[in-house]
C-alpha cells in the first residue's frame, strides 16, 4: 500500500497539525524498525509545512547528541549536551523556540540559510533521550502552536514506538 499524507497547505498551522498528527500516528508501526518510523515522521513534517527547511532527530548517548533520521541538507553529526539549541534543550529538558538564530548564544549553524528554529526534547520516563529539531529559512517561523503539537507528537512517538527500549538499537 502506498503511504501518503494529505495536507491542505491553505489551512492555518494549527489546522495542519490537527490534520497530520492522526495521519502520522497511523503511519507508525511499532513492529517495524524505529529508523523506518522516524524517517517517515520527518518526511511527513517536511511535506506538511513549507516553512521547514530542515527537520530531524538527534539521539543522546554519553552526553552527546548524535544525528538520526532527518530531511534536509547535510547536518552536524555530533552535538555536545549544553551546546547549541539542541544541546541546550537536551540539558534543560524544555522546548526552545528561537526566533532569530543569530541572537541565540552558541547557536550551531549547520546551514547558514537557517534563520529560526524550534527544538523539542524527547522525554521518556522523565529522562531526555534525544531531541526533535526543526529549522526555517524565515525568521520567527515557530511559535507556541508548533510547541504544543510537536510536544504532542514526541509524546506519541515515545509511547507508541516504546522509545525507551528501541532507541538503544539505533545508537
Ligand atoms: N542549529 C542546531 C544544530 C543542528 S542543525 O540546525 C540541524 C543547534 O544550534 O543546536
Amino acid at each position: 500500500m502506498a503511504e501518503t499524507i494529505l495536507v491542505d497547505k491553505n489551512l492555518s498551522d494549527e489546522k495542519i497539525y490537527e490534520s497530520i498528527l492522526p495521519q502520522i500516528d497511523s503511519l507508525l508501526n511499532a513492529g517495524e524498525p524505529l529508523i523506518s518510523n522516524l524517517s517517515n515522521v520527518t518526511a511527513a513534517l517536511k511535506e506538511a509545512f513549507e516553512k521547514i527547511s530542515w527537520v530531524g532527530f538527534y539521539f543522546l548517548k554519553e552526553e552527546k547528541l548524535f544525528l538520526g533520521s532527518f530531511q534536509g541538507k547535510v547536518a552536524c553529526t555530533v552535538i555536545n549536551v549544553g551546546n547549541g539549541v539542541c544541546g541546550t534543550a537536551a540539558l534543560t529538558e524544555e522546548t526552545i523556540i528561537v526566533e532569530d538564530v543569530d541572537k541565540f548564544p552558541g547557536h550551531i549553524a549547520c546551514d547558514s540559510g537557517s534563520k529560526s528554529e524550534i527544538v523539542v526534547p524527547l522525554i521518556v520516563n522523565g529522562k531526555v533521550i534525544g531531541v526533535l529539531d526543526l529549522d526555517s529559512y524565515s525568521y520567527s517561523a515557530f511559535n507556541n502552536t508548533d510547541k504544543k503539537y510537536l510536544e504532542m507528537l514526541c509524546f506519541i512517538l515515545s509511547n507508541k514506538l516504546k522509545l525507551e527500549k528501541t532507541i538503544q538499537l539505533l545508537i
